[in-house]
């Protein structure tokens, strides 16, 4: 029987100072072979919006596309904790429809939701979701949906007071319920400040190697996504290449008759392919 991961195994982990890891997927199959893996969190980024999109940046996607690809993984996973990203402008509006929009995801197969930034107004939404049994994710540091306010891919807590900001953000999220805070492009020093500051565990993207758990985009590290390189991120495989030399292997073999071979058709019996043969020779005298 598979043991399913849930919040209280994260929040275990970061009792016993055990590391736990975080892959993002946004299909059934990539979804299937990463819970097979061990990753214990799959999240359905909205990252997804740029690598598996193509749009300029993570505002673009909409709540019924984060419901679809929720489907898909959830298919896929069995023991991994789902956590969908809630996009942009879809917890922002009003409570009644944040909370309407979380239930989609739940509903579609995540077990918990990621919200972006601490002001009073998430952390009202979140305490909400948190008391009606919607687990949450927090996200601090760069926050993407917030690209346009922060005016680029800008490193946050790079000072003493911008990092106490940060920690200060935490604790109300903590106080809120999430049982876990994503870090992203925070210096490795102030994120491990914040990590040794609060009762749940932190997940870093970008944040150095003093945090709980690790997060990175899968098309990052299976080299597919070949746009840009994050600095923080690792390249473990060259799924570009294999794409690229895959394709062009079998353009050639379609192109020189060498696709499909025998093994790859479907024959007809004998008396029907007489038959046929037969037809064609009447047919032919016919004219
Ligand atoms: O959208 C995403 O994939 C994310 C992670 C990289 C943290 O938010």
């Amino acid at each position: 029987m598979i043991k399913k991961i849930t919040v209280n195994t994260i929040q275990k982990y970061k009792n016993s100072h055990e590391k736990f890891s975080v892959l993002t997927a946004y299909d059934y199959s990539t979804a299937k072979y990463i819970d097979e893996a061990g990753i214990d969190i799959i999240l359905i980024g909205d990252s997804l919006a740029m690598v598996a999109l193509g749009y300029e940046n993570t505002n673009a996607i909409g709540v019924c596309e984060m419901e679809i690809f929720t489907k898909a993984v959830a298919r896929g996973a069995k023991r991994s904790l789902i956590v969908t990203d809630m996009p942009f402008m879809s917890y922002h509006t009003t409570e009644a429809e944040a909370i309407e929009n979380c239930g989609k995801m739940i509903k579609a197969g995540a077990n918990a939701v990621k919200l972006e930034g601490a002001s009073d107004y998430i952390i009202k939404t979140i305490t909400h979701l948190t008391q009606i049994g919607i687990p949450v994710i927090g996200h601090l540091g760069f926050t993407p949906q917030f690209l346009n306010a922060i005016g680029g891919y800008n490193i946050q807590g790079k000072s003493f007071n911008s990092t106490l900001k940060i920690l200060e953000e935490a604790k109300k999220l903590e106080q809120a319920g999430v049982f876990a805070i994503v870090l992203e492009m925070v210096p490795e020093e102030s994120a491990q400040f914040i990590t040794e500051n609060l009762k749940i565990p932190t997940i870093s993207c970008g944040a150095g190697r003093y945090c709980d758990a690790q997060v990175l985009v899968s098309d990052d590290l299976l080299g597919k996504f070949s746009d840009f390189k994050p600095k923080f991120t690792r390249k473990y495989g060259d799924m570009k290449s294999l794409i690229l030399s895959c394709a062009k292997k079998y353009n050639e073999d379609v192109k020189n008759g060498k696709f499909p071979n025998e093994e790859e058709i479907f024959k007809l019996k004998e008396e029907e392919l007489d038959q046929l043969k037969l037809h064609q020779r009447e047919k032919i005298n016919q004219y």
